[in-house]
């Protein structure tokens, strides 16, 4: 560790390249590189622990999109790419105009970027809906996959003193994003007494997705692929869960003018309906159904969501062609909602419930800098411990 504030030329980095573009595995190296300059309304922070997210899964496939390539034709020289879109530090330099931070403040960092000065966030847009927004990390170089890394000062949270450099690390991309998707989109934010269906609820979304779920007063219901993650989602609060290999219709849907294919599907639908049913004790279907796994489930998170309901989806793990009944849609007047990480705002507010301890980070596994590939590789075939991931980048194992 360098004295505070001395920034040395050269950092260790786990690195993705385009030419070894492919999973986790192949796609990220440890190596050598020089840290980045600091500039304008910019900080710089000794990484202390990074979050392992699946965005940097699909960094290390190079799919669907070609970070490298993306961040090149925009004019940035770097041929290769420093993931990581969550992390806790130490302030260690800051730019121009920065006032938030002082050097040696412990932070926990956000992971979306974007222009203060654009246009359409000055007309008073949610940064989030900016045109000038990123994902950092993934879209942009120097996340906290190195032992320094970029971000712009209102990346820079108080790190909750209750927990852990790792813990701090590992939360709040998938919290905050889950924080949106169930408080952001009034009027369906969730109210106490409605039924939430949750998809992956073991997963890191679904594991914070549960609790904020209760904490707000709802009833989560969690979609899982074995008892052992179900076990974990009772244990954050699910009132139960199901288990998706009990049934069989994922997938896209079949053409709807095919009436045989149609019957079958229905056929499935209804049942896992009715298994939602039964944890409910009631017949009420969810008023909000947390969405990410995509083309596989969702023409069934359409077909369940209540009337008038909304189905909220931030990611298409299982592919992105999202077919859907048009006729549910349109006659029980459901909303299917985009979301995509979280302003400033909701970061805080998950940050305070962690560092008020109802919200548990849910840090399941921690390895060291080296693992940052194995931690992904872990993700890219869901063999990765419930939760969320962390590895220690400059912090010592306890
Ligand atoms: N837009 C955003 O801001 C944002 C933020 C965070 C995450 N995401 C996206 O959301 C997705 C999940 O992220 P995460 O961090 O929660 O990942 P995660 O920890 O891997 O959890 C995802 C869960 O999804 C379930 N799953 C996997 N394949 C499935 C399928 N075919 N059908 C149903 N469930 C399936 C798995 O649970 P079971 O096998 O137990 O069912 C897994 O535990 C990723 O695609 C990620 O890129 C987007």
């Amino acid at each position: 560790m360098p004295p505070l504030g001395e920034v040395p030329a050269r950092m260790h980095a786990s690195v993705i390249r385009p030419e070894r573009y492919g999973p986790p595995s192949q796609g990220f190296a440890m190596e050598v590189v020089d840290v980045p300059a600091v500039g304008r309304g910019q900080v710089l922070v000794y990484v202390m622990a990074a979050g392992i997210n699946y965005n940097n899964v699909w960094a290390s496939l190079g799919y669907p999109y070609d970070v490298v390539a993306g961040r090149r034709k925009k004019g940035e020289p770097e041929d290769f790419h420093i993931g990581g879109s969550e992390g806790s530090g130490i302030v260690w330099a800051v730019g121009d105009g920065v006032t938030s931070v002082r050097v040696g403040d412990e932070v926990t960092l956000s992971g979306c970027t974007w222009d203060e000065t654009a246009e359409d966030i000055r007309l008073g847009a949610d940064p989030m809906t900016s045109v000038t927004q990123k994902a950092w990390g993934y879209e942009t170089n120097y996340g906290t996959f190195a032992q320094y890394a970029l971000v712009k000062d209102f990346q820079c949270h108080p790190k909750p003193k209750n927990l852990s450099w790792e813990e701090a690390a590992c939360f709040l991309l998938t919290g905050a994003t889950a924080y949106r998707q169930l408080c952001g989109w009034p009027p369906h934010t969730v109210e106490p007494g409605d039924p939430v269906l949750i998809w992956g609820g073991a997963g890191g979304l679904g594991s914070m997705a549960i609790q904020i779920t209760r904490i707000r007063g709802g009833i989560p219901v969690a979609v899982v692929s074995d008892d052992e993650r179900g076990k974990h989602c009772l244990e954050l609060g699910a009132e139960g869960f199901i288990n998706r290999n009990d049934f069989d219709h994922w997938g896209r849907l079949p053409d709807t003018s095919d009436g045989a294919a149609m019957a079958k599907w229905m056929k499935g639908a209804r049942a896992f309906g009715n298994r939602f049913w039964e944890i409910l004790g009631e017949r009420r279907a969810p008023r909000i159904v947390l969405e990410h796994s995509g083309q596989n489930t969702i023409p069934t998170s359409m077909y369940l969501c209540d009337t008038a309901g909304m189905v909220v989806i931030c990611g298409g793990t299982s592919g992105y062609n999202g077919d859907l009944d048009l006729r549910f849609l349109w006659m029980r007047q459901k909303r299917l909602q985009g979301s995509h990480f979280a302003n400033i705002r909701q970061c805080r507010q998950v940050i305070e419930l962690a560092a008020s301890g109802k919200l548990d980070p849910c840090l399941s596994w921690t390895g060291d800098f080296a693992d940052t590939g194995r931690a992904h590789q872990l993700m890219y075939e869901n063999r990765h411990p419930s939760g969320n991931m962390a590895v220690r980048v400059n912090a010592a194992a306890a």
